[in-house]
């Protein structure tokens, strides 16, 4: 897990080569395996491959989702908040098991962040991709991963550029 998370950058160019339906299928069973808040499964998660509805999920922000129209599948995670009241950190998790899996099979990914995030002025992110993919209007969108086989390559973040004084022992250590 380990290498795993040493290997893992966010990447938002990608190689024309299709992603094996079994390498999808693995990212499917991995996603389900995400933990939730009392096992309620609060989330929704759509598999969209279809080119040109990657084009129109890469629009759903004027900044931060260009790259999904590159990505050979983008995963939209969405979640019904009255199933449960911490469905936020239920997507967010699922996103990330998402992505440490894609890196397990040799894939790469980034996170395009749409809860919070405008689509224009008049329309919310999350509103255009619900209903641009036909959720109904009782589901939020957290998220969506774009995953495909990097066409750039990132040196993994090295040990000692890590925020190491986030961490503190026993009690906060101060400024
Ligand atoms: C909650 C969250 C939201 C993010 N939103 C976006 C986004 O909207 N667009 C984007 O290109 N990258 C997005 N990212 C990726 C971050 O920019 C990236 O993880 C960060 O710059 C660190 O780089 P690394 O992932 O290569 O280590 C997001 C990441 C997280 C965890």
């Amino acid at each position: 897990m380990l290498d795993i998370l040493r290997r893992r950058r966010s990447i938002r160019r990608f190689a024309e080569k299709e992603i094996e339906a079994e390498k999808i299928a693995a990212l499917k069973e991995a996603i389900l395996r995400a933990p939730t808040s009392r096992g309620l499964n609060s989330w929704e998660f759509i598999f969209v491959d279809d080119r040109e509805l990657l084009h129109r999920l890469a629009q759903a922000r004027r900044h931060g989702s260009a790259f999904l129209a590159g990505a050979k599948l983008a995963v939209v995670v969405a979640a019904d908040p009255e199933r449960c009241d911490v469905w936020i950190e239920d997507c967010a998790i699922a996103a990330i098991v998402l992505q440490l899996a894609a890196v397990s099979l040799g894939l790469d990914s980034c996170w395009a962040q749409i809860r919070l995030r405008e689509h224009d002025e008049r329309t919310g992110a999350g509103d255009y991709v619900r209903r641009l993919l036909g959720l109904p209007e009782r589901f939020q969108v957290a998220c969506v991963i774009g995953i495909g086989y990097a066409a750039e390559q990132k040196e993994s973040h090295a040990r000692d550029s890590l925020p190491w004084d986030r961490i503190h022992d026993n009690r906060y250590r101060g400024e």
